[in-house]
Protein backbone atom coordinates (compact mmCIF):
# COMPACT_ATOMS: atom_id res chain seq x y z
CA UNK A 1 0.00 0.00 0.00
CA UNK A 2 1.45 3.37 -0.61
CA UNK A 3 0.89 5.97 2.11
CA UNK A 4 -0.69 9.09 1.19
CA UNK A 5 0.89 12.00 2.83
CA UNK A 6 -2.01 14.96 3.32
CA UNK A 7 -1.17 18.40 3.92
CA UNK A 8 -3.60 20.86 4.54
CA UNK A 9 -1.34 23.55 4.18
CA UNK A 10 -0.76 22.81 0.61
CA UNK A 11 -4.03 20.98 -0.26
CA UNK A 12 -7.36 22.52 0.95
CA UNK A 13 -8.75 19.02 -0.25
CA UNK A 14 -6.57 17.21 2.30
CA UNK A 15 -9.72 16.76 4.99
CA UNK A 16 -11.75 16.03 2.36
CA UNK A 17 -9.80 13.47 1.21
CA UNK A 18 -8.83 12.12 4.75
CA UNK A 19 -12.71 12.23 5.02
CA UNK A 20 -13.29 10.55 2.20
CA UNK A 21 -11.09 7.23 2.40
CA UNK A 22 -12.33 6.92 5.74
CA UNK A 23 -15.81 6.35 4.60
CA UNK A 24 -14.45 4.26 2.73
CA UNK A 25 -13.23 1.48 5.80
CA UNK A 26 -9.32 3.04 5.17
CA UNK A 27 -6.97 3.72 8.33
CA UNK A 28 -5.68 7.11 8.54
CA UNK A 29 -3.50 8.82 10.71
CA UNK A 30 -5.02 12.25 11.95
CA UNK A 31 -3.15 15.45 13.88
CA UNK A 32 -4.67 16.22 17.65
CA UNK A 33 -3.38 18.32 19.70
CA UNK A 34 -1.68 15.39 22.12
CA UNK A 35 -0.43 13.49 19.86
CA UNK A 36 -1.06 11.47 16.13
CA UNK A 37 -4.08 9.22 16.15
CA UNK A 38 -4.61 6.05 13.71
CA UNK A 39 -8.68 6.75 12.92
CA UNK A 40 -10.64 4.60 11.04
CA UNK A 41 -15.15 4.36 11.63
CA UNK A 42 -15.55 3.32 14.86
CA UNK A 43 -18.59 1.21 14.03
CA UNK A 44 -17.07 -0.76 11.35
CA UNK A 45 -15.27 -3.92 12.88
CA UNK A 46 -14.01 -4.64 9.56
CA UNK A 47 -12.25 -1.18 9.65
CA UNK A 48 -11.32 -0.90 13.35
CA UNK A 49 -9.48 -4.29 12.93
CA UNK A 50 -7.48 -2.61 10.53
CA UNK A 51 -5.83 -0.19 13.43
CA UNK A 52 -5.00 -2.95 15.25
CA UNK A 53 -3.31 -4.77 12.49
CA UNK A 54 -1.16 -1.92 11.02
CA UNK A 55 0.05 -1.23 15.28
CA UNK A 56 0.69 -4.21 15.95
CA UNK A 57 -1.77 -3.76 19.10
CA UNK A 58 -2.68 -6.50 21.82
CA UNK A 59 -6.49 -7.47 21.10
CA UNK A 60 -7.38 -6.79 24.55
CA UNK A 61 -6.16 -3.09 24.48
CA UNK A 62 -9.44 -0.74 23.91
CA UNK A 63 -9.36 2.05 21.42
CA UNK A 64 -11.13 5.33 22.76
CA UNK A 65 -13.46 7.62 20.14
CA UNK A 66 -12.97 10.57 18.82
CA UNK A 67 -16.24 13.12 17.72
CA UNK A 68 -16.29 16.43 17.45
CA UNK A 69 -19.66 17.16 18.64
CA UNK A 70 -20.77 16.95 22.94
CA UNK A 71 -23.75 15.34 21.36
CA UNK A 72 -22.37 12.25 19.69
CA UNK A 73 -21.23 11.67 23.26
CA UNK A 74 -24.96 10.30 23.46
CA UNK A 75 -24.92 7.96 20.51
CA UNK A 76 -22.04 6.54 22.17
CA UNK A 77 -22.26 6.25 25.59
CA UNK A 78 -25.20 5.16 28.32
CA UNK A 79 -25.84 6.34 31.96
CA UNK A 80 -23.75 9.14 31.50
CA UNK A 81 -23.31 10.58 34.88
CA UNK A 82 -23.76 13.97 36.05
CA UNK A 83 -20.08 14.12 36.79
CA UNK A 84 -18.96 13.36 33.19
CA UNK A 85 -21.15 16.56 31.88
CA UNK A 86 -19.19 19.07 34.23
CA UNK A 87 -15.59 17.53 33.09
CA UNK A 88 -16.94 17.98 29.38
CA UNK A 89 -18.43 21.48 30.29
CA UNK A 90 -14.92 22.12 31.85
CA UNK A 91 -12.38 20.24 29.33
CA UNK A 92 -13.90 19.32 25.84
CA UNK A 93 -12.74 20.08 23.40
CA UNK A 94 -9.64 19.46 25.12
CA UNK A 95 -7.05 16.57 25.84
CA UNK A 96 -9.57 14.32 28.23
CA UNK A 97 -10.88 10.92 27.84
CA UNK A 98 -13.94 10.02 29.81
CA UNK A 99 -14.39 6.18 30.01
CA UNK A 100 -18.68 5.24 30.32
CA UNK A 101 -20.70 2.36 29.67
CA UNK A 102 -20.88 1.55 26.24
CA UNK A 103 -23.66 2.06 24.00
CA UNK A 104 -24.83 -1.22 22.29
CA UNK A 105 -24.19 0.82 18.58
CA UNK A 106 -20.27 0.32 19.59
CA UNK A 107 -18.13 -2.81 18.41
CA UNK A 108 -16.48 -4.87 20.89
CA UNK A 109 -13.20 -4.69 18.15
CA UNK A 110 -13.70 -1.14 20.02
CA UNK A 111 -14.11 -1.81 23.13
CA UNK A 112 -11.83 -4.97 23.17
CA UNK A 113 -14.66 -6.91 24.85
CA UNK A 114 -15.25 -4.77 27.35
CA UNK A 115 -18.43 -3.00 28.33
CA UNK A 116 -17.26 0.46 28.40
CA UNK A 117 -16.12 3.13 26.02
CA UNK A 118 -13.57 5.85 26.38
CA UNK A 119 -14.66 9.33 24.49
CA UNK A 120 -12.44 12.21 23.47
CA UNK A 121 -13.79 15.45 21.57
CA UNK A 122 -10.21 16.83 20.70
CA UNK A 123 -9.44 20.49 20.14
CA UNK A 124 -7.53 20.11 16.97
CA UNK A 125 -8.85 22.35 14.36
CA UNK A 126 -7.90 19.90 11.44
CA UNK A 127 -8.93 16.70 13.48
CA UNK A 128 -12.65 18.29 14.16
CA UNK A 129 -12.50 19.04 10.58
CA UNK A 130 -12.18 15.27 9.79
CA UNK A 131 -14.55 13.89 11.93
CA UNK A 132 -17.29 16.28 10.86
CA UNK A 133 -16.09 16.21 7.55
CA UNK A 134 -16.97 12.26 7.01
CA UNK A 135 -19.88 12.54 9.63
CA UNK A 136 -18.43 9.58 11.61
CA UNK A 137 -16.92 8.11 15.17
CA UNK A 138 -13.44 7.64 14.71
CA UNK A 139 -11.60 4.91 16.40
CA UNK A 140 -8.22 6.28 17.13
CA UNK A 141 -5.28 4.78 19.61
CA UNK A 142 -1.88 6.72 18.94
CA UNK A 143 -0.42 6.45 15.56
CA UNK A 144 2.61 4.54 16.51
CA UNK A 145 3.62 0.63 16.43
CA UNK A 146 3.00 -0.66 19.62
CA UNK A 147 5.48 -0.53 22.29
CA UNK A 148 7.34 2.56 20.45
CA UNK A 149 6.92 6.35 22.14
CA UNK A 150 3.36 8.04 20.81
CA UNK A 151 4.11 10.19 17.09
CA UNK A 152 3.59 14.20 17.91
CA UNK A 153 5.25 14.86 14.33
CA UNK A 154 3.43 13.30 11.09
CA UNK A 155 7.18 12.07 10.40
CA UNK A 156 6.91 10.09 13.23
CA UNK A 157 3.86 8.22 11.99
CA UNK A 158 5.68 7.52 8.48
CA UNK A 159 8.98 6.36 10.33
CA UNK A 160 6.66 4.05 12.02
CA UNK A 161 3.61 2.65 9.38
CA UNK A 162 4.67 4.00 6.05
CA UNK A 163 3.26 1.47 3.49
CA UNK A 164 0.96 -0.14 6.19
CA UNK A 165 -1.77 2.60 6.37
CA UNK A 166 -3.93 4.60 3.35
CA UNK A 167 -3.33 8.27 4.52
CA UNK A 168 -1.00 10.56 6.98
CA UNK A 169 -2.63 14.03 7.34
CA UNK A 170 0.34 16.43 8.04
CA UNK A 171 -0.92 19.05 11.10
CA UNK A 172 2.87 20.23 12.38
CA UNK A 173 3.73 19.34 15.67
CA UNK A 174 1.60 18.30 18.18
CA UNK A 175 0.71 21.27 20.95
CA UNK A 176 0.19 18.93 23.86
CA UNK A 177 2.97 16.68 23.32
CA UNK A 178 1.20 13.27 25.44
CA UNK A 179 -1.79 11.88 25.33
CA UNK A 180 -4.80 12.75 26.83
CA UNK A 181 -5.76 12.54 30.38
CA UNK A 182 -8.35 8.94 30.98
CA UNK A 183 -10.80 8.94 33.58
CA UNK A 184 -13.12 6.11 34.48
CA UNK A 185 -16.72 6.80 35.53
CA UNK A 186 -17.97 3.47 35.83
CA UNK A 187 -17.05 2.90 39.58
CA UNK A 188 -18.78 4.81 42.07
CA UNK A 189 -15.50 7.08 42.57
CA UNK A 190 -13.94 8.74 39.74
CA UNK A 191 -10.44 6.57 38.65
CA UNK A 192 -7.37 8.08 36.91
CA UNK A 193 -6.36 5.34 34.28
CA UNK A 194 -3.55 7.90 32.62
CA UNK A 195 -2.20 11.31 33.48
CA UNK A 196 -2.39 13.35 30.60
CA UNK A 197 -2.51 16.71 28.73
CA UNK A 198 -5.48 17.57 31.40
CA UNK A 199 -4.06 17.80 34.87
CA UNK A 200 -5.32 16.21 38.22
CA UNK A 201 -5.13 18.99 39.35
CA UNK A 202 -7.77 20.62 36.95
CA UNK A 203 -10.05 18.12 37.50
CA UNK A 204 -9.93 17.70 40.93
CA UNK A 205 -11.00 21.66 41.05
CA UNK A 206 -14.01 20.59 38.84
CA UNK A 207 -15.22 17.16 40.57
CA UNK A 208 -13.25 17.20 43.66
CA UNK A 209 -11.16 13.91 44.61
CA UNK A 210 -10.27 11.30 42.15
CA UNK A 211 -8.66 7.65 42.71
CA UNK A 212 -5.30 7.00 41.30
CA UNK A 213 -4.48 4.19 39.63
CA UNK A 214 -1.91 1.86 40.69
CA UNK A 215 -0.92 1.61 37.93
CA UNK A 216 0.11 5.16 36.87
CA UNK A 217 3.70 4.93 39.39
CA UNK A 218 4.00 1.09 39.93
CA UNK A 219 5.00 -1.74 37.65
CA UNK A 220 2.29 -4.03 38.17
CA UNK A 221 2.56 -7.97 39.01
CA UNK A 222 1.43 -10.33 36.19
CA UNK A 223 -1.97 -11.37 38.37
CA UNK A 224 -2.85 -7.86 38.89
CA UNK A 225 -6.20 -6.46 37.57
CA UNK A 226 -5.49 -3.89 35.18
CA UNK A 227 -8.09 -1.19 34.53
CA UNK A 228 -6.45 0.56 31.20
CA UNK A 229 -4.93 -2.84 29.49
CA UNK A 230 -3.05 -0.15 28.10
CA UNK A 231 -0.79 0.26 31.42
CA UNK A 232 0.26 -3.06 31.34
CA UNK A 233 2.59 -2.96 28.54
CA UNK A 234 5.58 -2.04 28.48
CA UNK A 235 5.43 1.73 25.94
CA UNK A 236 6.90 4.66 24.89
CA UNK A 237 10.42 2.14 24.80
CA UNK A 238 13.58 2.86 23.01
CA UNK A 239 15.49 0.69 21.90
CA UNK A 240 18.32 1.46 24.99
CA UNK A 241 17.69 0.88 28.45
CA UNK A 242 16.53 3.88 30.08
CA UNK A 243 17.10 4.51 34.00
CA UNK A 244 14.84 7.45 35.59
CA UNK A 245 16.34 9.64 38.17
CA UNK A 246 13.25 11.66 40.11
CA UNK A 247 14.46 14.48 43.22
CA UNK A 248 15.87 17.84 42.68
CA UNK A 249 17.06 18.76 39.65
CA UNK A 250 20.49 19.55 40.70
CA UNK A 251 20.86 16.31 42.42
CA UNK A 252 19.49 14.32 39.64
CA UNK A 253 22.25 16.00 37.66
CA UNK A 254 24.77 15.13 39.83
CA UNK A 255 23.95 11.77 40.15
CA UNK A 256 23.53 11.26 36.83
CA UNK A 257 27.31 12.55 36.15
CA UNK A 258 28.95 10.12 38.69
CA UNK A 259 27.11 7.35 37.16
CA UNK A 260 26.87 7.46 33.65
CA UNK A 261 29.85 5.58 31.41
CA UNK A 262 31.12 7.03 27.88
CA UNK A 263 28.40 5.31 26.05
CA UNK A 264 25.25 6.63 28.20
CA UNK A 265 22.82 8.62 26.63
CA UNK A 266 21.41 11.33 29.03
CA UNK A 267 17.53 13.05 29.02
CA UNK A 268 18.40 16.26 30.93
CA UNK A 269 16.74 19.97 31.50
CA UNK A 270 18.26 22.77 29.64
CA UNK A 271 19.89 24.09 32.75
CA UNK A 272 22.15 21.25 33.14
CA UNK A 273 23.19 21.33 29.43
CA UNK A 274 26.85 21.90 30.61
CA UNK A 275 27.13 18.85 33.05
CA UNK A 276 26.56 17.00 29.77
CA UNK A 277 28.11 18.21 27.13
CA UNK A 278 30.72 15.07 26.30
CA UNK A 279 27.51 12.99 25.97
CA UNK A 280 24.91 11.76 23.71
CA UNK A 281 22.66 14.16 25.42
CA UNK A 282 19.09 15.95 24.85
CA UNK A 283 17.13 18.52 26.58
CA UNK A 284 13.47 18.30 26.79
CA UNK A 285 12.87 22.11 27.99
CA UNK A 286 13.80 23.95 31.22
CA UNK A 287 13.20 22.19 34.62
CA UNK A 288 10.48 24.93 35.38
CA UNK A 289 8.45 24.38 32.13
CA UNK A 290 7.03 21.58 32.18
CA UNK A 291 4.78 21.63 29.18
CA UNK A 292 7.91 22.27 27.46
CA UNK A 293 9.14 19.16 28.57
CA UNK A 294 5.62 17.29 27.22
CA UNK A 295 6.06 18.77 24.13
CA UNK A 296 9.49 17.36 23.38
CA UNK A 297 9.61 13.71 25.41
CA UNK A 298 8.41 11.68 23.02
CA UNK A 299 10.79 12.85 20.01
CA UNK A 300 13.56 12.70 22.85
CA UNK A 301 12.80 9.17 23.42
CA UNK A 302 12.39 8.40 19.60
CA UNK A 303 15.87 10.06 18.35
CA UNK A 304 17.85 8.31 20.75
CA UNK A 305 16.81 4.98 18.51
CA UNK A 306 19.05 6.73 15.71
CA UNK A 307 22.27 6.89 17.97
CA UNK A 308 24.00 3.86 19.36
CA UNK A 309 24.11 4.58 23.31
CA UNK A 310 23.79 1.34 25.79
CA UNK A 311 21.52 2.75 28.37
CA UNK A 312 19.92 6.54 29.03
CA UNK A 313 19.46 8.19 32.07
CA UNK A 314 16.94 10.80 32.62
CA UNK A 315 15.88 13.85 34.59
CA UNK A 316 12.37 12.89 35.61
CA UNK A 317 9.97 15.96 36.39
CA UNK A 318 8.30 15.51 40.25
CA UNK A 319 4.26 14.89 39.75
CA UNK A 320 2.75 18.27 40.00
CA UNK A 321 0.37 19.01 36.96
CA UNK A 322 1.84 18.12 33.47
CA UNK A 323 4.78 16.26 35.73
CA UNK A 324 2.50 13.54 36.77
CA UNK A 325 2.34 12.92 32.67
CA UNK A 326 5.87 13.31 31.85
CA UNK A 327 7.06 10.87 34.98
CA UNK A 328 4.46 7.94 34.04
CA UNK A 329 5.71 8.08 30.20
CA UNK A 330 9.36 8.19 31.23
CA UNK A 331 8.51 5.86 34.25
CA UNK A 332 7.11 3.46 31.18
CA UNK A 333 9.94 3.69 28.72
CA UNK A 334 11.78 2.53 31.92
CA UNK A 335 9.80 -0.09 32.99
CA UNK A 336 9.14 1.12 35.74
CA UNK A 337 12.69 1.22 36.91
CA UNK A 338 13.63 4.30 38.86
CA UNK A 339 15.59 6.33 41.17
CA UNK A 340 14.13 8.96 43.64
CA UNK A 341 17.07 10.77 45.36
O1 LIG B 1 -4.46 11.65 23.35
C1 LIG B 1 -4.89 10.51 23.14
O2 LIG B 1 -5.63 9.93 23.95
C2 LIG B 1 -4.50 9.83 21.83
C3 LIG B 1 -5.09 10.67 20.68
C4 LIG B 1 -4.89 10.01 19.36
O3 LIG B 1 -6.43 10.91 20.94
N1 LIG B 1 -4.96 8.49 21.82
C5 LIG B 1 -4.40 7.52 22.58
O4 LIG B 1 -4.95 6.26 22.45
O5 LIG B 1 -3.45 7.73 23.32
P1 LIG B 1 -4.23 4.94 22.96
O6 LIG B 1 -5.06 3.83 22.48
O7 LIG B 1 -2.82 4.96 22.56
O8 LIG B 1 -4.39 5.02 24.52
C6 LIG B 1 -5.68 4.90 25.10
C7 LIG B 1 -5.56 4.34 26.49
C8 LIG B 1 -5.02 2.91 26.52
O9 LIG B 1 -4.19 2.78 27.66
C9 LIG B 1 -6.28 2.07 26.68
O10 LIG B 1 -6.04 0.84 27.33
C10 LIG B 1 -7.16 2.98 27.51
O11 LIG B 1 -6.88 4.28 27.06
N2 LIG B 1 -8.60 2.69 27.27
C11 LIG B 1 -9.29 2.84 26.12
N3 LIG B 1 -10.56 2.43 26.27
C12 LIG B 1 -10.68 2.01 27.54
C13 LIG B 1 -11.74 1.45 28.32
N4 LIG B 1 -12.95 1.25 27.80
N5 LIG B 1 -11.50 1.14 29.61
C14 LIG B 1 -10.28 1.36 30.16
N6 LIG B 1 -9.23 1.87 29.48
C15 LIG B 1 -9.43 2.19 28.20
MG1 LIG C 1 -0.85 4.63 22.64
Amino acid sequence: MITQILNPVKDDYACEKAAQLLKKGEVVAIPTETVYGLSANALDPLSVRKIFKAKGRPQDNPLIIHIAHTDQLYELAKDVPQIAKELINAFWPGALTIILKKADTIPFEVSAGLYSVGIRFPKNEIAQKIIKTCGLPLAAPSANISGKPSPTKAKHVIDDLNGKIAAVVDGGDCSVGVESTVISLIEKKPRLLRPGGITLEQIESVIGDVQIDRAINNKLNNDEKVCAPGMKYRHYAPRAKVIVVCGEPDKTAEYISQNARRDSGIICFDEYEFFFKTYEFRKIGSKNDVSEQAKNIFEVLRQFDETNVCEIFAQCPNNEGLGLAVSNRLKKAAGFDFITL
